[in-house]
C-alpha cells in the first residue's frame, strides 16, 4: 500500500499556513491529502488555524476566542509570510469544505481542542462534514482523547486518529479503548516495532511532520499509512523515486 501523503496546513513551507493559498498549492501540487486545524470564533464558527493566539500567523494579537468571525476576517493571515499573499484572510471550515467537495483529495482536520475545551467542537465539525457529504474521506484527528471518543459517540463510522508526541504506556491500547482507527505519531516516536505492533491491532500509523527527504524515506519503507508534510512536491518526488 502506497503512503499517503498530506499536506500539513496546506503547503505551508511555500505558502502561509491554513489560508486558502497553501491549500490550493497543495493540491497543484499532487498532495493526495490535506491536513488543517480547526478551532471556534466567540460566535462558535469553526475555522482553520493552528495556534489559539492569532499574534503568529494574523497581524492581530489575542486569542481566537475572543474574536467573532465579522472580527477575525479584517485580519491579514498572509502578509506576516510574505507580501505576496497580503489580504489573505483565516478560512471558515465552511469556505475549504465547499472548495473540497469538487477535488479529488482527502482532508484530515485536526481538532485543536487540546489547549482550549471548544465547547461541542466535536458535533460541529461533524455536522459541517455531513452537510457537505465528505464524511467519507475524512479522518478526524485530536491530541486530546476526549474529543476521539466523543466523536465515536457521535458516529463510529467516522475515521478517528489519536495523535501523541510521546510515547505514552500502552499507547496502543489507549488509542484503541477511545475508538480511533490510528495513530498519528510525532516522526522522532517512529520504528518499525510500534509500525508492526498497530498493523497487528488493525490501526493505521500517520507521522507527522517529515519533510526532509530521508525521513521521507523511512517512513515510505517502514509502511507508514500515511505522513504529513510541509512540502508536498519533495514527499511525491520522494516517494516516485523508490518506487
Ligand atoms: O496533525 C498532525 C500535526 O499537525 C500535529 O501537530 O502542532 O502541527 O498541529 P501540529
Ligand atoms: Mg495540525
Amino acid at each position: 500500500m502506497k503512503t499517503i501523503i498530506y499536506a500539513h496546513r496546506g503547503a505551508s513551507k511555500l505558502a502561509p499556513e491554513n489560508t486558502m493559498p497553501a491549500f490550493e498549492l497543495a493540491y497543484k501540487m499532487g498532495a493526495e491529502g490535506i491536513e488543517t486545524d480547526v478551532q471556534l470564533t466567540k460566535d462558535n464558527v469553526p475555522v482553520l488555524i493552528h495556534d489559539e493566539n492569532v499574534r503568529r500567523t494574523t497581524n492581530g494579537t489575542g486569542f481566537l476566542l475572543d474574536y467573532t468571525l465579522a472580527e477575525l476576517k479584517q485580519l491579514d493571515a498572509g502578509s506576516w509570510f510574505s507580501d505576496q499573499y497580503r489580504g489573505t484572510s483565516i478560512p471558515t471550515l465552511h469556505e475549504f469544505l465547499q472548495w473540497v467537495q469538487d477535488k479529488h483529495i482527502k482532508i484530515n482536520l485536526e481538532l485543536k481542542n487540546n489547549i482550549i475545551d471548544y465547547k461541542d467542537l466535536e458535533k460541529i465539525v461533524y455536522d459541517h462534514l455531513e452537510a457537505f457529504n465528505l464524511l467519507d474521506r475524512t479522518v478526524i484527528s485530536s491530541f486530546n482523547s476526549a474529543s476521539i471518543h466523543q466523536v465515536g459517540l457521535i458516529d463510529e463510522s467516522v475515521t478517528t486518529g489519536f495523535l501523541t508526541s510521546q510515547k505514552i504506556k500502552d499507547l496502543i491500547d489507549f488509542a484503541k479503548d477511545q475508538g480511533a482507527r490510528g495513530l498519528h505519531i510525532k516522526y522522532r516516536m517512529l520504528n518499525p516495532s510500534i509500525v508492526k505492533e498497530a498493523h497487528l491491532n488493525n490501526l493505521y500509523v500517520a507521522v507527522y511532520t517529515v519533510n526532509r527527504p530521508i525521513q521521507l524515506r523511512r517512513c515510505f519503507r517502514l509502511s507508514c499509512d500515511a505522513i504529513f508534510t510541509d512540502v508536498p512536491n519533495i514527499a511525491k518526488q520522494t516517494r516516485d523515486m523508490l518506487s
